[in-house]
């Protein structure tokens, strides 16, 4: 499951890594005794085998889940020939970093290897460790076990107290032996996505292990409910089952552990009311119940002098929010985000003086709300009340804080505000500000210009009415952002600069005007720039050449530019998107952009550029998209130098354009991306796959993740759709418009994948290829306006997705197939075709010629495709497809929630680390 950092997931890092530091500063090695350390043969090899089965040289381990580098155990030294070579001096294994020995018996006891991220073996053949029968304690965390099962000889193992394999990427069934360590205490074997708890089920486990403390196997396949049997390990004080794939309710045993302090079964699929126990429980301390199905009220909560923790986000609880929560009077986290929660936020959540994050966004709660109120919360770090129906009143004097607020994040997106909130000048400490949607009309006031000048790293002010800045400054105060987002307003004048902090900048769809400012060439860490859809004039800045080096998205569409094309200096090009399109630029592509190998959306469309095809962009592997329709491009299409050009390449629409001689049959056969449709799977994979980290601003995300956060989109035929949704979605060719002559080479047929196909307006002629039924993903062909001949093959019938067609004047005669998609499509997708007949025309076909339908209409509306027409049918027609603008709509909401959640872990990340 693809889940972006959530506040709850930063909290945990918080603690975790609190834990850590704690701990290293915890004297690590055991207090050296005068009794001199016994050496066993047996220990020594064990040890110096399990060494070898790790393979150097170190890589570094990267994962979003750990990204401290700080405790790792140094393998190296463990260097011993013999015990009797040493006996009992300096180097004996006891003393080898990560080795716990019993002081007595001199047998290893204590193995923490954890967190190398090297890769190791654990197979039948390489033991290692299993030989060490006197473990009590096993931690490889983050060790690469390749995918391996948990080996059965673990059950020699029987002494174990704790084990954990936390991030091993082990995989397979869990073993029964496993049940035969029934000393365990501590089972951590979280986050191997490929092991499975069937047989021996989580019961089995429950009623076997009763020993159990800690058990964490969250991210472990578990397809069973939450047994009732957990009720009989009544030690446990954590558990946490968090992504397990549980489902079913939620047994209300579970809530009577008498010593649970951590409940966390966040990203499950249990469903059901909460079970009234839950009020009950007096020694939790932690409660994630978050992204799950839970739906009903949010039970009351009776006195618990212990409850921090508190995660129900992203469920379907409703009802109001209850003013019981004041008795939970030590909670420091509350997320009751994305649920259909109504009704006023309660007076009583000013009582939780202990609250440090506080997320109520995404519900249906009414009222006014007092913004300064929340300034009550002493400990308030992350408030996000944002997308409700509330209606948030920002009078407040300033002058009455009794105490410096900590605030470091606000959203209050979607909050009716019609002003910049003054209270926000009490904030010093504010780092992540979020006032996007709202109704502030009007200039930014100079008072808000310098509010947190030196903390602010993340600011969004899209979607409002704003006309300027206060006083035209040229350069915007604050020092330290990173982000700043004023798309979607009204703004016009002159582009103030941002600091040169900037990252991330977009400024879209506003009235700026003038050339584009020079001072943004200081922008050394610049990632994404996003100006389009404003009245900027000039030419390019020459000196944005040199911002390719740390480009990854530049989009100047829809602008007055003219002049040519940026060129890139050198090698170091790490631009991935670039759009251009609809502006009057000329002369021909820079052939430097072959040097951007990252590169994977081009789009130059609607401009004035005089050039041949681009075949030299060829090599460039990861290119998805290539638009150049509308312009000068000229010339024929020669064959491609070799077989693999444009590899990538689903997308490419050279429509409108003078392109002549023969369609390029060769390319056809080489652009593998289109043979195959993307798959929802493939989706995420291809986009996480291809794309470089935003290492500045974002850490380890990927491109998807970032042009969600940024809201950005490309605009075709009048609808938007996110450059993400397009590569994600869409496969498509549009040579249209051009002078192609010759017949339809079968070698498009090869092209399965194709969702949309246009050659229309040249001067093709010859049959329809009846291969073309065999492209059964497409959902619009258009050949309209060539000279085909013969007749429409009888295999389009075959075409269940298609909602477009087009053969309009042609040299087509014959019967229109019949059945399916063919009832749906009207006159005007033959008309000029003298010799066509059948339905929908009413030339009817004489006997011998008419081809017999083979569904009738009744049929077509059970044929089982309709539903997938419904979803399908939005890309209809177009070069470049749309996704509805529901779609988009609910996209952006959730991009903005995903903004202020990654935006505040990163602040935080920032903070502890
Ligand atoms: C087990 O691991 C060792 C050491 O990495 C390797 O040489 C061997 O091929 C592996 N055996 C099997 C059966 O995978
Ligand atoms: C397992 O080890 C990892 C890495 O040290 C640690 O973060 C995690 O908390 C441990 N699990 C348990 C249950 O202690
Ligand atoms: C709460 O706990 C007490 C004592 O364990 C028990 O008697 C009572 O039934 C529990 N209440 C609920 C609602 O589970
Ligand atoms: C703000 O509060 C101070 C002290 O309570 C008071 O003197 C002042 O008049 C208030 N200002 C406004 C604008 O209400
Ligand atoms: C690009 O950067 C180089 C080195 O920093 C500098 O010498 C050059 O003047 C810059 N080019 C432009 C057009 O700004
Ligand atoms: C790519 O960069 C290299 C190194 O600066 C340069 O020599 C080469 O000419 C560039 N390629 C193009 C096509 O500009
Ligand atoms: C394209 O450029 C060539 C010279 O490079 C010129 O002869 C031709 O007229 C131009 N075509 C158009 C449409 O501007």
């Amino acid at each position: 499951m693809e889940k972006y950092f959530s506040p709850s997931f930063s909290f945990f890092l918080f603690f975790t890594n609190l834990l850590l530091v704690i701990l290293l500063h915890l004297p690590t090695s055991l207090p050296i005794t005068s009794l001199v350390p016994k050496c066993h043969e047996d220990d020594r090899s064990a040890l110096l085998e399990f060494k070898e089965s790790f393979r150097y040289p170190i890589t570094s381990y990267t994962s979003r889940y750990f990204q401290t580098t700080s405790h790792k155990v140094k393998l190296e030294p463990w260097k011993l020939d013999s015990c009797g070579m040493l006996e009992g001096g300096e180097g004996n294994y006891c003393t080898w970093d990560g080795v716990q020995c019993d002081a007595e018996s001199g047998h290893v006891i204590g193995l923490d290897i954890c967190c190398t991220g090297l890769h190791a073996s654990i197979n039948s053949s390489s033991r290692g460790f299993l030989r060490l029968v006197h473990l009590r304690k096993l931690n490889l965390a983050y060790t690469n076990l390749d995918r391996s099962p948990i080996p059965y000889a673990i059950g020699n193992l029987p002494g174990l107290t704790s084990l954990n394999l936390s991030n091993c990427e082990l995989a397979g069934q869990i073993p029964e032996l496993i049940l035969s360590l029934t000393s365990l205490s501590t089972l951590d074997l979280s986050y191997n996505d490929g092991l499975e708890l069937v047989k021996p089920s989580l019961e089995d486990l429950a009623l076997r292990l009763t020993k159990l403390e800690i058990l964490d196997l969250s991210n472990v396949n578990i397809p069973s409910a939450l047994p009732y049997a957990i009720t009989s390990s009544p030690s446990l004080t954590s558990l946490t089952l968090a992504e397990c794939g549980l489902e079913g309710r939620l047994p209300p045993s579970v809530f009577s552990l008498p010593n649970l302090q951590v409940l966390d079964i966040y990203g499950n699929d249990l469903s059901g009311e909460l079970p009234t126990s839950v009020s009950n429980l007096t020694e939790l301390i932690l409660l994630d119940l978050s992204y799950n199905r839970f739906q009903g009220r949010i039970p009351r909560f009776s006195d618990t002098p212990q409850l921090r923790f508190l995660n129900l986000r992203n469920n379907m609880f409703t009802g109001a929010i209850p003013s019981s929560l004041r008795n939970v009077s030590k909670l420091e986290y509350l997320s009751l985000a994305n649920n259909h929660l109504t009704g006023q936020i309660p007076s009583q959540i000013a009582n939780l003086g202990q609250l440090t994050i506080l997320d109520l966004s995404c519900n249906m709660l009414s009222g006014e709300v007092l913004l300064h109120k929340f300034l009550e919360l002493k400990n308030l770090e992350t408030l996000h009340i944002g997308y409700n129906d509330l209606s948030v009143l920002t009078s407040y004097n300033t002058t009455t804080t009794s105490h410096p607020s900590k605030l470091l994040a606000v959203s209050l997106a979607h909050c009716n505000l019609r002003e910049f909130p003054k209270l926000l000048l009490s904030l010093q400490r504010l780092s992540v500000l979020g006032l996007s949607s709202n109704k502030i009309q009007g200039e930014v006031p100079m008072w808000f210009q310098n509010v947190s000048r030196q903390s602010l790293v993340y600011l969004k002010l899209s979607n409002n009415s704003l006309t300027g800045f206060e006083g035209n400054p040229v350069n915007l105060k604050w020092a330290n952002l990173a982000y700043l987002d004023l798309s979607f307003n009204k703004l016009q004048g002159p582009l103030p600069a941002p600091p040169d902090s900037i990252s991330i900048y977009l400024a879209s769809n506003n009235r700026f005007s003038g050339d584009i400012p020079p001072l943004l060439c200081s922008m050394e860490f610049i990632e994404m720039l996003d100006l389009a859809h404003n009245n900027f004039s000039g030419v390019i800045p020459r000196c944005f050449s040199n911002l390719t080096r740390t480009l990854d998205f530049l989009s100047l569409n829809n602008n007055n530019l003219q002049g040519e094309i940026l060129q890139v200096p050198g090698k170091n090009c790490s631009v991935r998107v670039l759009d251009l399109h609809s502006n009057q630029l000329q002369g021909k592509l820079p052939r430097s952009l072959s040097n951007c190998t990252g590169l994977e959306f081009l789009n130059v469309g609607n401009n004035m550029i005089n050039d041949t095809f681009p075949s030299w962009l060829g090599t460039s592997t990861n290119l998805r998209a290539l638009v150049l329709r509308s312009n000068r491009f000229h010339g024929s299409i020669e064959e491609p130098e070799t077989n693999s050009e444009f590899q990538s390449l689903q997308i490419i629409d050279i429509s409108s354009n003078d392109f002549e001689d023969f369609l390029p049959a060769k390319y056809f056969r080489y652009w593998t991306s289109m043979r195959e449709s993307i798959t929802e799977g493939q989706k995420y994979f291809h986009v996480v796959n291809t794309i470089r980290t935003s290492h500045r601003v974002f850490g380890n995300q990927s491109l998807m993740d970032i042009v969600a956060l940024a809201g950005l989109t490309v605009e075709t035929k009048g609808m938007e759709v996110k450059y993400a949704e397009i590569l994600g979605y869409l496969q498509a060719i549009d040579f249209s418009g051009n002078n192609f002559r010759g017949e339809i080479p079968e070698s498009i047929a090869d092209l399965k994948g194709l969702r949309s196909l246009n050659f229309s307006d040249n001067n093709l002629s010859g049959p329809i290829p009846p291969t073309l039924g065999g492209m059964t993903n497409l959902e619009s062909l258009d050949l309209s306006g060539n000279g085909l001949s013969g007749e429409i093959p009888q295999q389009l019938s075959q075409l269940y997705f298609l909602e477009f067609f087009n053969v309009s004047n042609n040299r087509l005669s014959g019967p229109i197939p019949q059945g399916r998609q063919f009832y749906t499509f009207k006159n005007t997708s033959y008309e000029g075709n003298e010799r066509l007949c059948g339905v929908p025309l009413s030339r009817a076909c004489d006997s011998g010629a008419a081809s017999s339908p083979s569904y009738s209409r009744n049929q077509k509306g059970d044929s089982g495709t309709g539903v997938q027409l419904g979803w399908k049918g939005s890309l209809v027609g177009y070069a470049v497809g749309f996704i509805s603008a529901s779609v988009i709509g609910h996209r952006m909401m959730t991009s903005e929630l995903d903004w202020f959640s990654n935006a505040v872990a990163f602040v935080e990340q920032r903070k502890w680390w």
